[in-house]
């Protein structure tokens, strides 16, 4: 048996950012609001010269250089996010491009929010078959350019940025130990970018009615998130053979901070075992959980051989959740207690 030991992070987030402020001078919305119901206070936004493709290729390069590997060295890139450059081709091979990562397999998963907990589950399949040995998992989203900038329901929510991780074949016992994916799709509706694909090609009419922007509908998706997430937490700390009480550090999507304090009280958590950064970012959707990841270490809050757990819902409707233990011996982690 082999395990996918995360050897390497990193993060990109463009320099752009915008306050609540910034939002009252353009909507009926105000800065109490927004902090009061969701707990953001900034965002960063892509500048122009940002791609979907160029920050992850960023997040990327930074993992892969905290790991101390080529890109020649990789056998896998894998891309999570709902904001490529173009519908078509996969954003992940242009990342492979960028990278100069010559040839490589490389594939894009869009899975929402959740993107990034499918990627990492499904790159540590590779590595435990045996069939692979060093991957790098990256979740980007460029989500500020799908937005309605004159609907309060959606605008004030998001931002961009890209997140990744390599993980490395190893002996020790790490990695992803459980895991748990599920979908709702008879939610659908919730959360859709209506114009965005096939069903419901852009026409002036269309666009003139705004769809091609994401539309949510809000209640109905936190009420889904605050049942979910917990259960979610929940199940896959049983499913490891652990207790709440052996997670060192819970890793939610970081979409609202009612909904992390919510999944927090109902599994018993206190705080300074839950990971918050909602105030800075808002909602970077795929690339929510390894931001939170890389400053979570940056804070020096993830220690060699600490049991983490990664937890994320979104759009489809979708959720996902993984215990993850990081190796006894990874540079740049500090020992516990230390
Ligand atoms: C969107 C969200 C913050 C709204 O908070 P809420 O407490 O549920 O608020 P409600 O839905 O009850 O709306 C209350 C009112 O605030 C209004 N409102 C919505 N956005 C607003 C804003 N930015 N500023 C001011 N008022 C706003 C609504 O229009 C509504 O007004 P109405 O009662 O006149 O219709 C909350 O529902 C949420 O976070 N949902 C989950 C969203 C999410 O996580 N999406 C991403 C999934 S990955």
């Amino acid at each position: 048996m082999r395990y996918g030991k995360i050897t390497g992070w990193g993060k990109y987030v463009p320099e752009k950012v915008m306050n609540n402020a910034d939002f009252a001078a353009l909507i009926d919305t105000s800065d109490d609001w927004i902090v009061q119901r969701t707990g953001i206070r900034r965002r960063h936004v892509a500048a122009e010269t940002d791609q979907c493709s160029t920050m992850a290729t960023e997040a990327g390069k930074r993992a892969l250089a905290q790991a101390g590997l080529a890109p020649a060295d990789l056998d896998l890139i894998i891309v999570a996010t709902s904001s490529p450059d173009f519908m078509t081709p996969p954003v992940s091979s242009q990342v492979q491009a960028q990278l100069g990562a010559h040839h490589v397999g490389a594939f894009t998963m869009s899975v929402a929010c959740p993107g990034f907990v499918y990627a990492l589950i499904t790159a540590n399949q590779f590595i435990a078959s045996g069939a692979l040995r060093n991957i790098l998992v990256i979740g980007v989203e460029l989500i500020t350019r799908m937005l309605d900038w004159e609907d309060r329901n959606t605008a004030v929510l998001f931002g961009d940025g890209a997140g990744a991780v390599v993980l490395q074949a190893a002996d020790e016992v790490c990695g992803v130990r459980s895991f748990v994916m599920g979908s709702d799709g008879e939610g659908y509706e919730h959360i859709i970018h209506p114009s965005g694909g096939t069903a419901c090609p852009p026409t002036a009419e269309r666009l003139a009615n705004r769809e091609g922007y994401i539309k949510m509908n809000g209640r109905e998706v936190f009420k889904f998130a605050s049942r979910k997430m917990p259960e979610a937490v929940i199940e896959v700390v049983h499913k490891a053979g652990l207790t709440l009480d052996d997670l060192d550090l819970l890793i939610p999507h970081q979409a609202n901070a009612r909904i992390i304090e919510a999944a927090a009280h109902m599994a018993k958590l206190p705080p300074e075992k839950v990971f918050m950064n909602v105030h800075e970012y808002g909602n970077t959707s795929a690339a929510s959980v390894p931001i939170a990841f890389c400053e979570a270490i940056e804070a020096g809050r993830v220690h060699r051989g600490d049991v983490l757990c990664m937890v994320a819902f979104g759009a489809g409707l979708t959720w996902a959740s993984a215990v993850v233990q990081m190796g006894k011996d990874v540079p740049g982690l500090p020992e516990r207690g230390s």
